[in-house]
């Protein structure tokens, strides 16, 4: 090969790597200039409508729960696909990343479901409610959903423990339960006491005693499960202010709630639990701090579709609870639903503020069930009257409506 060919094959070459550079260049500004548009920087809520992450993409988050750590909140929730059966776990549970709450990062998938058929997180279970808390003696974040086994509907009503090293995870499932097995609440009354002696021995309860027992039919539930462990469906965390953490799930047939204290560790419960009010058919547990009180958000029993919010108020996590006026005001113009469908919401977590204590989000999910991955997000801001949560329908608002 002559000198001049290989000069020539030289320049080739050059010419090559520029055109390559160019049409790189071009399309990295392109794509940074789409991601810019999707970007676009959001400072209010709209309930509701659609939700974009980062990537232009409706947040796919639903029955979420968000964990503060650090100046950031991380939003963790179900990630849920396309059509009717976008209900079961086909992914796994989804996080995002804020500092502002209005402008969320995809950090991908913290709890992936297992291809692995055997597995309880098998792809097809139904894992709903996931909740996150950073165990400050373990350096571990802790993740509790409600699992329904695969191919079992809502039969199984266990409860579902993943563990990580970074908020963000990857999270590991560890196991899944039935609560308490062999506990009975620390607020038996002694009336019911009485009945559940006599059911666990397989005798009559009088009727005199049936009828002085509120949510009777609750109590036969607790006893049937006192061996094998409480059924445990919708559920929550929450983190005292001692450290200790307690879960809150619906269960006796999604008749009555518990409220448990978990291990130190997070990682189990520790048998110490009360029945927040007894046949109160109570599901979506949402829960707050503020002022001496605990505040907890309920809604009642009726599927994907939506029924009144209720609220409950204590001094003390484990009660006594008392019963209190929903706290629902106002009417979601889109769909006309107000304080008696809670605008067509259903509780998820009542979100705190870092940098305002004592101030709170009330986060709703707005269900799809027959195309779930278009589920909405209704978040709306706490106020409170005589010390009585009070949320009010804002067609938008942002969070200096906090100062
Ligand atoms: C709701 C519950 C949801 C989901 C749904 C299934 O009552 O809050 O998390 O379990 O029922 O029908």
């Amino acid at each position: 090969m002559s000198f001049f060919t290989n000069i020539n094959k030289m320049f080739k070459k050059i010419s090559l790597y520029r055109l390559f550079s160019i049409v790189s260049f071009v399309m990295l500004i392109t794509l940074s200039v789409n991601k810019a548009q999707a970007l676009e920087e959001v400072d209010d809520f709209q309930p509701a409508k659609l939700w974009k992450d980062d990537n232009g993409v409706h947040i796919n988050a639903h029955g979420g729960g968000v964990l503060n750590h650090e100046g950031k909140y991380y939003w963790f929730g179900e990630h849920k696909v396309a059509g009717k059966t976008g209900n079961k776990a086909h992914v796994g549970v989804h996080v995002y990343i804020s500092e502002n709450l209005t402008n969320w990062k995809d950090a991908g998938i913290a709890l992936k479901v297992s291809d692995d058929a055997k597995s309880e997180i098998t792809k097809g279970a139904i894992i709903e409610r996931p909740k996150v808390l950073f165990n400050e003696t373990t350096g571990k974040f802790v993740m509790w959903f409600h699992l329904e086994l695969k191919g079992q509907g809502y039969k199984a009503a266990r409860t579902g423990v993943a563990v990580a090293d970074k908020p963000t995870g990857p999270y590991r499932f560890i196991k899944s339960v039935r609560p308490n097995a062999k506990h009975l609440p620390i607020n038996i009354t002694a009336q019911e006491k009485q009945a559940f002696e006599l059911m666990q021995q397989e005798k009559e309860v009088p009727e005199k005693l049936k009828n002085n027992i509120k949510g009777y039919k609750s109590l036969t539930f607790l006893s049937r499960d006192f061996t094998g462990g409480q059924m445990a469906r919708d559920m929550t965390l929450f983190k005292d202010k001692d450290g200790k953490a307690y879960q809150l799930y619906s269960s006796e047939e999604n008749q009555t709630l518990h409220i448990s204290l978990l291990n130190d560790d997070y990682l189990s419960h520790s048998g110490r639990f009360i029945r927040m009010y007894s046949g109160g058919q109570d599901e979506a547990p949402a829960i707050a701090y503020r002022a001496g009180q605990y505040h907890l958000l309920t809604s009642g029993l009726s599927g994907w579709k939506p029924n009144a919010a209720k609220q409950y108020i204590a001094k003390h996590i484990l009660g006594p609870w008392n019963k209190l006026n929903n706290p629902t005001l106002g009417i979601n113009p889109e769909n006309g639903f107000g304080a008696n469908k809670t605008f067509g919401g259903q509780s998820t977590h009542l979100l705190a503020l870092q940098n305002k204590p004592g101030h709170f989000i009330a986060m709703f999910d707005l269900w799809r069930p027959d195309n779930a991955i278009d589920g909405r997000y209704i978040w709306l801001p706490v106020e409170f009257v005589d010390g009585v949560m009070r949320i009010t329908w804002q067609d938008n608002w942002d969070l200096s409506i906090f100062e």
